[in-house]
C-alpha cells in the first residue's frame, strides 16, 4: 500500500542504491558539484514553494529556503559556509569553479520540470531532494578528506555541524507538508511521482 512513510523509505532507499555515488572517483569534481548545487538550491526550493498553494506548507518550506539562505546573512548562505570549509584545500580554485555546462543544464532543467509540475508532485520531489541528505554529507565528508581537508576541520565546520541539525528539519517539514497535503485531499500517486522524479535528478546529478 502506498503511504506517505513507503514514500519516503523507497525513495531514500532508491536514491541511495542507484542515484548517489558509490565511489570517490574525483573527490575535486565531487566537491565541485556540490559547491554549485549548494548555491543554487534555493532557486528550486523556490520553484517547489511556486507550486504549492497550501500557506501552512508555504511557511514549513519558507523555513527552510530561509535556513539555506543564512538566515538572513549573507556570509552564513549555506553555499558560501560550503567554500569557506573548502578553503583549507589546495583544490579550492577548482572546487569554486562553475560546473560544466552540461550539469548546469541538468540543473536548469530540472528547474523548469519543477515549475511545471502540480501542487502535489512538488511536494513528493522536496521529499525526495531531501532524502539522501545524510548519505550525502557522509560523502562530503570523505571526499574533502581526499582533497585534503583535516577531518577535525571537516567535523568541526560551521557547515558540517550545521547541517548534521537542520537536515533532520528539513526532512520533517517535507513530511509534515506531505501529511498536509493529503488531510487536505492531495492524491498520494501523484506525490509519490514528484519523489521519482528527485530520484531521476539525483541520478543525472551523480552520473
Ligand atoms: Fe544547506
Amino acid at each position: 500500500m502506498l503511504t506517505l512513510e513507503a514514500i519516503e523509505n523507497v525513495l531514500s532507499a532508491q536514491i541511495k542504491e542507484q542515484a548517489l555515488p558509490k565511489e570517490i572517483k574525483n573527490p575535486k569534481e565531487l566537491l565541485q558539484k556540490w559547491s554549485y548545487f549548494s548555491n543554487q538550491v534555493p532557486r528550486l526550493l523556490g520553484a517547489v514553494l511556486s507550486r504549492v498553494k497550501n500557506p501552512d506548507i508555504h511557511c514549513l518550506y519558507a523555513k527552510t529556503i530561509y535556513g539555506e539562505c543564512g538566515s538572513g546573512k549573507k556570509t552564513k548562505v549555506h553555499g558560501r559556509l560550503f567554500t569557506k570549509l573548502t578553503n583549507n584545500s589546495p583544490d579550492l580554485d577548482f572546487i569554486v569553479q562553475s560546473v560544466d555546462p552540461e550539469l548546469e543544464q541538468i540543473f536548469e532543467e530540472a528547474l523548469a520540470h519543477v515549475s511545471q509540475m502540480s501542487q502535489d508532485e512538488s511536494i513528493g520531489f522536496i521529499v525526495g531532494l531531501e532524502a539522501p541528505a545524510y548519505d550525502i554529507l557522509d560523502i562530503l565528508k570523505k571526499a574533502l578528506v581526499l582533497v585534503g581537508v583535516t577531518e577535525k576541520v571537516v567535523t568541526g565546520s560551521e557547515y558540517m555541524l550545521i547541517h548534521e541539525q537542520v537536515e533532520k528539519e528539513h526532512q520533517e517539514s517535507g513530511h509534515e507538508a506531505m501529511e498536509i497535503a493529503i488531510k487536505n485531499g492531495s492524491d498520494l500517486n501523484q506525490i509519490n511521482q514528484g519523489g521519482k522524479y528527485a530520484v531521476i535528478f539525483w541520478e543525472k546529478w551523480w552520473n
